[in-house]
């Protein structure tokens, strides 16, 4: 059977992630066949434009951003056909009426909300208001999904009067990453790495989100959020999630979202004097990035002088469970690092007893998962060197997908938007499970609202501040980049 017609509205249509990233995913697949046919994609903005001057905003602003082998000019005037923009201030009711006259009676809708989430709630009431949401509808929700517990809590209540939870799809578009889709194929599509993947065989876990880019055009944004609200609540997490869970039943979104629940319910508590302990807190100075001078976060753009935004995070969790009881999960992130760079380490245990003279007693054992910009494993080993003696020497197990399988990759929007239209939950949150990642990041929040330090500098270019570090030099260990 043909897919139903669908109607897929983007609230914030002409904004930044719309033009970045939604229009350019719905673009290419529309390019290689998976948009269903008969899908409409209805961008709604504030500007007051007639279909030439919103074809020529398209034209001149998403084509940009898809990368030349991929255009096609009769699929780019295909997709062209598809899109419909209405002007709309989602704070005006009398708005979504007009839209009423717009969306196509027999069709399901997609309604997407790529706005600031103080307006989620607004939206959604209109749309009901309006009789726009019908049993078929699907919202979407981008992150950050509120400020704090309570804003998130406040928004999903609100959400939760028009939209059953099976309707609510919360992106988090890591998600929606190949590499980060392998990491569960890793895990429980092959038997050897599952008995050791746990303590004592694992002494610890490093996941690593390395930016090289600065905080660009969106100060206004991000200086209200800081590192800790705008990647760890969410986009580390979720990795954290995928890395410590049990195997899932089956892949039903359910199955595998209580999963991740009971690990985000198991992260211990951090109350100040942990904060103080295991988190560090950065902020870049000027430096010099990919060879090129890079200014200081306080010299960026609409940055408010004397701004302690961290744009820097590290910081030791523990989950109290049996399977990670004593390991420690080291997570960092940052803008204006050295590399853009995500990746998960897994260290294995030293050797219980060393027959070789000269082995290291520290662990020899590692495996290094690489999400991007490549997609690497590599599996951390020792060898013994020619010659005679037993002299031992690390090498490493190499697997580069990219070369092993080839075949085209999907970027993470396009992936997730396909999974919207067909109405698949896996790779979305849960309400829970956003409501559980809050009630952990909001006490670090706290902890440092309560110390009151400043962030630690750190020059842009670099791996962040010494006591990142240090961190990791007290447990023994540390990042990729310094083994
Ligand atoms: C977004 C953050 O969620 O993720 C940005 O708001 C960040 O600050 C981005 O740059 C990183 O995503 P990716 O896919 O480039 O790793």
């Amino acid at each position: 059977p043909s897919a139903p017609a669908l109607d897929l509205v983007i609230f914030g249509g002409a904004g930044d992630l719309s033009v970045r990233k939604l229009l350019p995913a719905l673009y290419m697949a529309h390019l290689h066949k998976t948009l269903p046919d008969d899908t409409r994609i209805v961008a709604l903005g504030r500007q007051a434009w007639d279909r030439a001057a919103f074809t020529a905003f398209i034209d001149a602003q998403v084509r940009g951003f898809i990368a030349a082998a991929e255009f096609d000019a009769t699929a780019w005037a295909g997709f062209i056909q598809r899109l419909v923009y209405v002007g709309l201030d989602a704070t005006r009711a009398d708005d979504f009426a007009a839209l009423a006259h717009t969306l196509r009676p027999g069709a399901d809708r997609v309604f997407y909300l790529a706005t600031a989430p103080t307006l989620f709630t607004t939206i959604c009431a209109h749309l009901h208001g309006a009789g726009l949401v019908n049993p078929q509808s699907r919202v979407v929700l981008e992150k950050p999904l509120g400020h704090d517990l309570a804003s998130a809590r406040a928004i999903n209540d609100e959400v939760a009067r028009y939209f059953t939870e099976a309707q609510t799809f919360r992106i988090d578009h890591y998600l929606g990453k190949e590499t980060v889709q392998n990491l569960m194929v890793l895990r429980f599509g092959n038997a050897i790495f599952e008995p050791l993947w746990r303590s004592p065989s694992i002494k610890s876990v490093q996941i690593t989100v390395a930016e090289s880019v600065g905080v660009g055009s969106r100060a206004g944004f991000y200086d209200g959020t800081g590192a800790l609200r705008d990647m760890v609540q969410n986009h580390l997490l979720q990795l954290l999630c995928i890395v410590a869970m049990e195997p899932p039943v089956s892949l039903d979104p359910d199955a595998v979202r209580d999963e991740k629940l009971k690990v985000l319910r198991s992260l211990r508590p951090m109350g100040v004097a942990d904060v103080a302990r295991d988190t560090v807190r950065g902020q870049y100075t000027a430096g010099n990035v990919d060879g090129e001078r890079a200014v200081g976060y306080l010299q960026e753009a609409n940055v408010p002088a004397g701004s302690e935004t961290e744009t820097f995070v590290a910081l030791r969790a523990h989950i109290n469970n049996w399977r990670w009881a004593n390991v420690p999960f080291f997570l960092r992130t940052g803008k204006r690092m050295a590399e853009r760079r995500s990746e998960i380490v897994i260290e294995f245990a030293p050797l219980p007893y060393s027959l070789f003279p000269d082995t290291p007693r520290q662990p020899v054992n590692r495996l290094l998962i690489r999400l991007q910009p490549e997609e690497h494993v590599h599996l951390q080993m020792m060898a013994k060197q020619p010659g005679s003696g037993m002299k031992l020497r690390p090498v490493s197990l190499d697997l580069d997908l990219q070369s092993a399988m080839t075949g085209r990759r999907a970027e993470a929007y396009e992936r997730l938007l396909i999974d919207v239209i067909k109405g698949r939950l896996t790779h979305f949150m849960r309400r829970d499970e956003l409501e559980a990642a809050w009630a952990w990041a909001e006490p670090i929040l706290a902890g440092w609202q309560a110390l009151a330090e400043k962030p630690r500098p750190y020059a842009a270019g670099s791996w962040g501040p010494a006591a990142s570090s240090a961190l990791m030099a007290r447990e023994d260990t540390s990042w990729s980049e310094e083994t």
